[in-house]
């Protein structure tokens, strides 16, 4: 049995969410990006959350708003990043677990699908598979180091793969940097 609990974030786990998130990226970079995002349009509290064990955060994920454009003109998707686990609790399936909880809530909401951008070793096992397959694409190109199907997407039960309005060109919101 698992001994961690999975909720949505609360303002008073935020410097705990960031010395995991700065111990599992090995820098600052990351956690800087999650304080913009909580101040930006993209942010959905309901679908960031936090594995708390021994009333310790040990691992965090959020799925935030990016926007998808095509003919039909441009709206919001939503996007799964960033994903981490305590170094030491690494290894146990809670990385896996904030990673179904958020697909949970997305579906909740209604998404059709989530995108990321990722090891797909590590998303494919958990159910994501290459974005392109679903006419859904970057609308820059994905970084030489990259694997060619980094860029994924999780369908949900809302998907439609007949709505010619779910494929297009993914923009990051400027928060990214
Ligand atoms: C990626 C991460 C969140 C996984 O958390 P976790 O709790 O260890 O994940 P799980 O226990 O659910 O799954 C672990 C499995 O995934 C594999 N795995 C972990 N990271 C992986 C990666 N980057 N690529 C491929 N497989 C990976 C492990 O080999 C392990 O499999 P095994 O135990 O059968 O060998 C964690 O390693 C982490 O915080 N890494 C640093 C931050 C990061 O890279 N985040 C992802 C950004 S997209």
């Amino acid at each position: 049995m698992s001994d961690w609990t999975i909720r949505p974030e609360r303002p008073v786990d935020f410097p705990a969410i960031r010395k995991v998130l700065v111990a599992a990226f090995g820098e600052d970079t990351v956690a800087d990006g999650v304080d913009r995002i909580r101040a930006s349009w993209i942010y959905r509290p309901e679908t960031s959350l936090v594995a708390v064990s021994d009333g310790e955060v040990v691992g965090h994920v959020m799925i935030t708003g990016c926007t998808l454009t095509n003919g039909a003109g441009e709206h919001e998707v939503a996007m799964l990043t960033p994903l981490a686990v305590s170094p030491e609790r690494q290894r146990r399936g809670i990385g896996a677990a904030l990673v179904r909880a958020a697909l949970a809530g997305a579906e909740g909401a209604r998404e059709p699908f989530v995108m990321l951008e990722g090891s797909p070793e590590y998303y494919g096992a958990l159910g994501f598979v290459p974005a392109r397959k679903h006419g859904i694409e970057l609308d820059h190109p994905v970084p030489d180091w990259a694997p060619p199907d980094a860029v994924q997407v999780y369908l949900l039960p809302a998907y439609d793969p007949a709505d010619p309005t779910l494929r297009g060109a993914i923009t990051y919101p400027p928060v990214y940097g």
